[in-house]
């Protein structure tokens, strides 16, 4: 691992990627700038330096000096705006590396906006002449902390049937996001990460009421009522129609394959399902 004194720059610090990404970094003892709008308990994590950046405000970002960035936002309407004048601001400040967060199968043609958006972010570093590396990873299974109340309660729903998806911790992304800011030979890389293994949402909710101890059924609901549910949760709709799509693609048996990443650039097997249950089960 590089420990030299490059400067790295962690954006979407406070989210889980992020998060888990800065862990790390302090972790081994390497110094990084997290980004971040406000406060942020972060600065408690040795080596980690909270500096302010809001995406919707290009002048505000703080690439001064960066060697490498991480480049993550949440996916909104507004992602592919802010990713893309990160970019220009990063190309501009004589950023060397960019590492991006995107999604499994991201494609300029996709009936997924999430993966147009993520593609078209992907074509502008590549034509920007940084060095990019393109994180690109399945369903999170974090993403289901979400729904830990429905979960507590004994009920896990989503709009699908059988059709397996190979989710993966965000720990596991997070251990690639690490190798691809810290060490050399990641560089015009396209990692796929996925968990070990391609489950069902029934297998989903089968290995949290192990870990819980307590019944978790899944029910598969319908597109229109699963959309409605998000909504009520105050979900804009350009997020929710997203997510609709997301799950229309895993319907479509699209996203099931293992890819060996986690393992091939970190050495170590990626979590299987039943871990993150088990580290996580009290939250549900
Ligand atoms: N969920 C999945 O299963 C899945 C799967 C594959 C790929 N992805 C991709 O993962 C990405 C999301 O990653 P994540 O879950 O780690 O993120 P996240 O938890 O949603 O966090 C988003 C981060 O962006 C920051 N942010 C939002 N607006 C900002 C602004 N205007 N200026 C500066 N910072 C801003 C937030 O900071 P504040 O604390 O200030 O709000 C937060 O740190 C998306 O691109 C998505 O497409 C998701």
């Amino acid at each position: 691992m590089n420990t030299s004194q490059e400067t790295l720059l962690v954006t979407g610090a406070t989210g889980a990627n992020g998060t888990e990404l800065l862990k790390l970094l302090s972790h081994h003892g390497i110094p990084a700038r997290a980004m971040v709008r406000k406060a942020s308990a972060l600065a408690d994590l040795p080596g980690v330096e909270l500096v302010q950046g809001d995406f919707d405000d290009p002048t505000s970002l703080p690439l001064e000096g960066v060697d490498r960035a991480f480049l993550v936002t949440n996916s909104s309407e507004r992602a592919e705006t802010q990713q893309l004048a990160f970019v220009e601001a990063a190309k501009k400040a004589g950023v060397r590396h960019i590492v991006k967060l995107s999604q499994f199968a991201a494609q300029e043609d996709s009936p997924v906006r999430f993966l147009r958006y993520h593609a078209r972010v992907e074509a502008a570093i590549r034509e920007s002449g940084m060095e990019f590396t393109f994180l690109r990873p399945n369903l999170f299974f974090q993403g289901l902390l979400g729904f830990a109340d429905l979960i507590k309660s004994g009920k896990l729903m989503a709009p699908i049937e059988e059709a397996r998806v190979s989710a993966v911790d965000v720990r596991d992304i997070a251990a690639v996001a690490l190798a691809a800011m810290t060490e050399e030979g990641h560089s015009g890389r396209t990692y796929t990460i996925t968990g070990p293994e391609s489950l069902s949402h029934a297998d989903f909710a089968a290995a949290l009421a192990l870990a819980t101890g307590h019944s978790v059924d899944f029910i598969p609901v319908s597109t229109e009522a699963f959309g409605s549910a998000l909504r009520s949760f105050g979900m804009p709709q350009w997020q929710a129609e997203g997510l609709l799509e997301d799950y229309a693609h895993y319907n479509r048996g699209e996203a099931e394959t293992v890819f060996p990443t986690v393992e091939e650039v970190t050495d170590q097997a990626p979590r299987k399902f039943a871990d993150f249950a088990r580290d996580y089960a009290s939250l549900f």
